[in-house]
């Protein structure tokens, strides 16, 4: 709580306490954490005098931020249209078979957590993974394995 506090603190000073900046001292948390603890939230609510219930609905709004502890690597399998035609249904089963979690969940080491998303601009190299922000084009079972096992 004192260490989120302080996050909090540091990261609300920045923006001198404007309110107007609620959205990117959120960003900033969600990127310090990889996720938005609930203590971090009520001390934004009182520093910037927003109220909880205003901070959630943003929180829960935008795919940015997360309420729940994220992985240490994050793992994407694009499920966008192109990508769906290339074989992205068969990547995701390959990638949830070996993380052995599905989309959405965290592993319980907190290695990885894994999502999908909708396109990612580079259609021409489908199905793509995207491994902390490294573009993996048509990986197959063994190069998903080597992948992760290259994550601590
Ligand atoms: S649909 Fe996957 S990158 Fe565009």
């Amino acid at each position: 709580m004192v260490q989120e506090q302080a996050q909090v603190d540091k990261i609300v000073n920045k923006y001198r306490g404007d309110r107007s900046a609620l959205i990117q001292a959120l960003l900033d948390i969600q990127r310090e954490n990889r996720w938005l603890p609930k203590d971090a939230l009520k001390r934004v609510s009182q520093k910037l005098g927003i109220p909880l219930s205003q901070i959630y609905q943003i929180s829960t709004f935008y795919k940015a931020f997360s309420l729940t502890p994220k992985g240490r690597h994050s793992v994407l399998v694009c499920l966008g249209t192109a990508c769906q035609v290339r074989g992205a249904p068969r990547l995701l089963d390959r990638v949830t078979e070996t993380l052995t979690i599905k989309p959405g969940e965290t592993s319980t080491d907190m290695r990885f957590s894994l999502d999908t998303v909708n396109c990612l601009g580079c259609c021409a190299l489908g199905p793509v993974m995207v491994v902390d922000k490294e573009f993996h084009s048509k990986p197959s079972t063994k190069e998903i394995e080597q992948i992760a096992a290259a994550c601590e």
